[in-house]
């Protein structure tokens, strides 16, 4: 398919975007308020040589931006690629006309792109049937004949870095596991200017890396730790990204029960938000100094496995119960955290799907972040533009005392449920150097979509992919003009 921007041109559908109290946006259609709500698609067919006519609502005008945009564009793909059309006109220019500068044109045509591209994504490999797509040539109606080629460009690259974190999670775990993963990786990056190191069982013991050896004891997969290195400017401080990586968590001895548990297969979601960011930044200029750490296992109940009550200790003198082995997501993490401080990262964010109870704390559209409060307010306000959001959320040090055991320093599980996510967090911070500014999201909640809305197919969303690139760019900004220091 073809993007191409400039004046109208003749297509079979013709798409209008819609806010709330916009007057009437298409000539010689009286649309009804319906038309115009959030997420409302409508077509009028035409007759004969007619261009189609699909009406996309967008809700109130006051609230319309990127995101919005990009989720009326996720909508729009699916609507005409299910009716088969192969031409389409975005009618862009009189839409950003009629929002009277709250979008620039070029804003406005790389959300529509983004959303466009995301929402054509389908995880069908192993369906006989394909989903059609059927779109041969989109054409985004702008006010001149400016090029907008390279901010296409910049963002199919985006989109295809969030496509590669949508793909490494929905594989099914027969596929990718952890040695087949470790191989996806090093052959997506082997062109890249990225250095990819793999610590298997030997490094990873050699350093004491005890969590992934024990969690990855009931598999026949070897675990491994995954270091990718992105450094165009050692000047800057080290920025080291974090990803949980567990390709199944059948929940260890712990097993977990439930008729159909195949979502478990997406708790390596932070570590596909790493690696797509990774992707989009290693086809970047971008001047920075980055390490991606990928903790990569599976969680199998086995006779090997390692059971309940079983000690574990770090290198940092730290020994843990392990109260429950389900609660595996801290103790890989814990092995990366230890190890970002050995390469003298500054600031680290590490990303994982670690708790089902952030998504009662904050839904299933917004994650949770946990630390470093400017750096959490800078992802905060990235996400809230870009459409991965999260939120702040607190270390309640009242709460360490949940973390106690009777016989290790610390125990992998709390005694109650309440606050989960944070109990989780705070057993984090143990790990992190005291050297580092850190960041924890919880994405257990944000992982997947149950159905297809805007830009996201049922499956693996892709959270945190273009967040944490997006970070990366900004930090490497406030770096070049604040010399580092505060984000
Ligand atoms: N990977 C899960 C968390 C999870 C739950 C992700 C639901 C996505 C959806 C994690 O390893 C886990 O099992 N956590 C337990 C911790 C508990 C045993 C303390 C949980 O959240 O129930
Ligand atoms: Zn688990
Ligand atoms: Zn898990």
């Amino acid at each position: 398919m073809k993007i191409t921007t400039g004046f109208v041109q003749t297509a079979d559908v013709t798409v209008y975007l819609c806010p709330e109290h916009a007057g009437q946006p298409v000539p010689q259609l009286e649309l009804r308020p319906t038309m115009k709500a959030r997420g409302a698609v409508t077509w009028f067919y035409g007759r004969g040589e007619e261009a189609h006519v699909l009406i996309l609502g967008l809700g109130p005008e006051a609230r319309v931006d990127a995101e919005r945009l990009r989720e009326a564009a996720g909508n729009a793909a699916r609507a005409v690629h299910k009716e088969g059309f192969a031409t389409v006109n975005v009618m862009l220019e009189s839409f950003v006309r009629a929002l009277n500068g709250a979008l620039s044109e070029e804003e406005a045509v790389r959300a529509w792109a983004e959303g466009w591209l995301l929402g054509s994504y389908a995880f069908d490999k192993y369906k006989s049937r394909k989903e059609a797509r059927t779109v041969e040539r989109l054409h985004l109606v702008c006010a001149s004949e400016a090029s907008y080629e390279e901010a296409l460009e910049q963002t199919a690259i985006r989109t295809e870095g969030a496509m590669f974190a949508r793909d490494l999670c929905n594989e099914p775990p027969n596929v990718l596991h952890p040695e087949s993963l470790v191989e996806m990786v090093r052959e997506r990056f082997a062109e890249r200017p990225v250095n990819v190191r793999v610590y298997g069982e030997q490094e990873l013991a050699d350093l004491g890396m005890n969590g992934l050896l024990t969690v990855a004891q009931g598999s026949r997969y070897k675990p491994a730790l995954i270091e990718l290195t992105f450094c165009t400017d050692p000047s800057q401080p080290l920025l080291a990204l974090v990803g949980k990586g567990i390709t199944f968590d059948m929940g260890g001895m712990n097993v977990k029960s439930g008729r159909d548990i195949s979502d478990a297969r997406f708790d390596m979601g932070g570590s596909c938000a790493v690696l797509g960011a990774m992707d989009m930044i290693s086809r970047s200029e971008l001047q920075a100094n980055i390490v991606a750490l990928i903790a990569v296992a599976d969680n199998m109940p086995d006779a090997a496995a390692f059971v309940p009550s079983t000690v574990v200790t770090y290198p940092n003198g730290l020994s843990v119960q392990v109260g429950n082995t389900d609660a595996e997501g801290r103790l890989v993490l814990a092995d990366a955290l230890l190890h970002a401080g050995r390469l003298g990262a500054r600031e680290v964010i590490d990303i994982a799907t670690l708790t089902g109870n952030v998504g009662e704390a904050l839904g299933l559209s917004v994650a949770g972040a946990w630390g470093d409060r400017k750096l959490v307010e800078t992802l905060t306000a990235i996400g809230e533009t870009n459409g991965d959001r999260l939120w702040p959320m607190p270390l309640v040090d009242d709460y360490e005392e949940l973390l106690r055991s009777d016989y290790a320093d610390m125990n992998n599980i709390p005694p109650i449920s309440y606050g989960g996510a944070i109990v989780a967090a705070l057993f984090l911070r143990r790990f992190v150097a005291e050297t580092m500014r850190w960041v924890h999201i919880d994405m257990a909640n944000t992982v997947q979509a149950k159905a297809a809305r805007g830009y996201y197919p049922a499956g693996a969303t892709g959270y945190g992919a273009r967040l944490l690139a997006d970070f990366a760019v900004s930090r490497a900004e406030a770096n070049r003009t604040a010399g580092g220091g505060e984000a």
